[in-house]
């Protein structure tokens, strides 16, 4: 069974800019994109830093502590100083709700 949880409702995000939710615990950022709603974790994998106050460009978040910038579609490392990436989340829109599947 496939768990999704609702999260956020997708009217609270806005282009250019995350937002921080705790489902489970778990400290994620939303980020909007050309209508599309991509799930990364929060912390930065090279400091202290939360990505929902990075600077969206593109499809990519910059940490705001070192300019580190991580793929919002996978939480890959697009550019250092960080190397590890950040988890991605898999996401659903329902009826202008936001649901993560947080399941490994
Ligand atoms: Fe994010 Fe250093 S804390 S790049």
């Amino acid at each position: 069974m496939t768990a999704w949880i609702d999260v956020a409702a997708e009217a609270d995000l806005f282009e250019g800019a995350g937002i921080a939710v705790a489902p489970e615990g778990q400290d994620i950022a939303l980020f909007s994109v050309d209508g599309e709603v991509f799930a990364i974790n929060n912390l930065c994998t090279h400091g202290n830093a939360k990505l929902c106050d990075g600077f969206v460009e593109g499809h990519n978040v910059e940490c705001p502590f070192h300019q580190a910038q991580f793929s919002l579609r996978d939480g890959s490392v697009s550019c250092g100083p960080a190397t590890e990436p950040v988890k991605s989340w898999p996401v659903k829109i329902e009826q202008g709700r936001v649901f993560l599947q947080l399941t490994e």
